[in-house]
């Protein structure tokens, strides 16, 4: 017989943790739902071109894993990670100029796991962690889990301005620094070399470790490549970083490349969150890259993303009055704008959507207020001659209200 569900139960009465109650819904959930209505044109996502997921190579790679493999791809499996992916990996960092071991590397569920796991690692219940201001969302949001309180540096084209921190370190005393120095979401800013080396020296001196998320990283499609801050920092630096943006979101696989001695730890606490990453994705994923896909497919993945850039960049100039500020990105998915300072980005918004185009104001990137007159655009997704459209379709709104 089946279960009979009891509706007379008032979940709503049950009593969950202070921490859970007090968390808010993502904001960027909230307007993805408005903005994914039909005939929306969304620069409001952070979602990477979907036709350029590898899926051909992709089912190839896993027809090899579970054909080499046999049972091993899908029997529960290491809590780093699997080795042979773990030893690939270290191998291309340490030909990136970062000094890497298969012990420095621990594979999560993409770089979301790796926040996570940095703030049960480091934070208890009122801590300070220091971040860009704006930074990433979904960062504050691991953070705000376990009650922390941020200390800000202000951003400038060159990244995070160095000459505020160690006041900011004076004063708050933070457990970790958590910075996302390439191609940042949501500025698409990228720190200069000066600023990493003084970061780096800065966090040493006070004994603070630097988190360096870098989805971002392998997409560069303009300017020169700046040294990482682990290729300077070494040990001072743990890494996040992920196959979201060059393979495919979905796969739920990431990497994290930090100290020895740190990882043993964080392996403990991940054991907790979900034993391991998922075994089939890791397997395939080592046949993907080990067969040589990775590099070329990245380099697509640079040619179309360029392109959506400079057509969005190219309208912009055409159709956006010429107050509006925007830094110009060097890779990765985003594009930051600045209104004059009395304009609401966020009040902007409905009319919009009213106009079926959508983007993140971008209040929410800053943890401890501000940002009104800013917003984020995606030029990732969206086909170029829709990237005309929602562009042209904003500027219009945007002449009208400046
Ligand atoms: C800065 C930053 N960190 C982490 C993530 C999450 O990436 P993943 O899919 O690897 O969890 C994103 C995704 O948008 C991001 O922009």
């Amino acid at each position: 017989m089946p279960v009979q569900q009891n509706n007379q139960v008032d979940v709503k009465s049950w009593k969950l943790a202070p921490h859970v109650e007090a968390l808010k819904a993502s904001i960027i959930r909230e307007i993805l739902k408005i903005s994914s209505q039909p005939g929306v044109i969304n620069f409001a996502g952070g979602l990477p071109a979907p036709e350029l997921f590898p899926l051909e190579d992709m089912k190839l790679a896993t027809a090899d894993a579970i054909d080499k493999y046999g049972a091993a791809c899908v029997q529960y499996s290491l809590s780093a990670g699997i080795p042979i992916l773990r030893e690939l990996i270290a191998k291309r960092a340490t030909e990136r100029g970062e000094a890497t071991s298969m012990g420095n590397i621990l594979l999560t569920s993409g770089a979301q796991q790796g926040i996570e796991l940095m703030g049960r690692i480091f934070l208890a219940p009122g801590d300070y962690v220091l971040v860009e201001n704006p930074t990433y969302l979904g960062a504050l949001q691991a953070f705000n889990f376990y009650q922390a309180r941020y200390a800000t540096v202000e951003m400038d084209d060159e990244g995070m301005i160095i000459d505020q921190l160690e006041a900011q370190i004076k004063k708050y005393h933070p457990k970790l620094i958590y910075t996302v120095s390439n191609f940042q979401n949501p500025t698409g800013i990228t720190m200069t070399k000066e600023r990493r080396v003084a970061l780096i020296e800065i966090a040493g001196k006070y004994g603070i470790p630097i988190v360096d998320d870098n989805p971002y990283g392998d997409i560069r499609f303009s300017g020169e490549p700046v040294p990482t801050l682990k290729s300077i920092g070494g040990d001072a630096v743990i890494v996040l970083r992920t196959f979201s943006k060059v393979m495919a979101p979905g796969i739920r696989l990431g990497w994290m490349n930090g100290p020895v001695p740190m990882l043993a730890q964080v392996e403990k606490v991940r054991q907790c969150a979900d034993l391991h990453p998922n075994a089939l994705v890791q397997h395939m994923v080592y046949e993907y890259v080990a067969a040589g896909k990775l590099e070329p497919h990245i380099e697509i993945i640079k040619d179309n993303y360029r392109n959506k850039r400079d057509v969005m960049m190219e309208t912009m100039r055409n159709e956006f009055p010429e107050e509006i500020k925007s830094p110009v990105p060097d890779g990765g998915m985003f594009l930051w704008c600045e209104l004059p300072a009395h304009v609401s980005a966020k009040d902007l918004l409905p009319k919009a959507v009213e106009l079926k185009v959508a983007y993140v104001y971008g209040e929410p990137f800053y943890p401890n207020g501000g940002g009104e007159n800013t917003f984020r655009l995606n030029f990732s997704n969206a086909q170029p001659d829709a990237i005309v459209e929602g562009i042209t379709r904003l500027g219009k709104l945007f002449k009208k209200h400046i």
